[in-house]
């Protein structure tokens, strides 16, 4: 795994849809929550970009990370993981007391790897994508349905 250095996205840059939509397969969306969030950007020395996450202030002290994702290139090397880390952290430094993750049912290495970073399961939206995402999506060769939602305290 390369050194990856993770910094904020600025307007001046395009916004790196292609990541975007591998964790989250609507336009739509990312188009409601992206302005609206931080974006932070993992970049290589040599400026690949390896990897992103987006997060939103839900509720006072209570931020939401609502897209992450790396390179299919990149995945299983640990990016993702340093990803969830910085985060963490950025929701402390904003004064987080409580960070959020959801994750569809069928997100198996997900649902790994919040778990493994603490986060513990506290709901489930049941039906949630049947509700917000016209076109069925499967991942792992099981329907995704429902949104296993997880939270960290800090
Ligand atoms: C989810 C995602 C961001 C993870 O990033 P990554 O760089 O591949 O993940 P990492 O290599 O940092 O770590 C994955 C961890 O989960 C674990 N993991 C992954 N799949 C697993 C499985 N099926 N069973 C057990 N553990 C698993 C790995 O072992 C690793 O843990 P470790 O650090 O203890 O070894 C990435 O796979 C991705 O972008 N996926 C597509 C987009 C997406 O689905 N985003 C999330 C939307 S909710």
């Amino acid at each position: 795994m390369q050194d990856m250095v993770i910094a904020k996205w600025d307007s001046s840059e395009e916004i790196p849809y292609e990541l975007l939509l591998l964790a989250d397969e609507s336009r739509q969306m990312v188009d409601d929550y992206f302005p609206r969030g931080e974006c932070f950007i993992g970049r290589l020395p040599d400026s690949t970009m390896v990897g992103l996450y987006v997060l939103l202030k839900t509720r006072p002290a209570t931020f939401e990370i609502l897209n992450i994702a790396v390179d299919e290139q990149f995945q299983g090397m640990g990016y993702g993981r340093k990803l969830l880390r910085h985060a963490i952290e950025r929701a402390k430094e904003l004064g987080g007391s409580t960070v959020e993750i959801g994750t569809g049912n069928s997100g198996i290495g997900q649902l790994a790897l919040y778990q493994k970073c603490g986060f513990r399961i506290v709901g489930v939206d049941s039906g949630f994508f049947l509700k917000h995402y016209p076109q069925p999506i499967v991942e792992n060769g099981i329907p995704c349905v429902d949104m296993v939602r997880l939270r960290l305290e800090l």
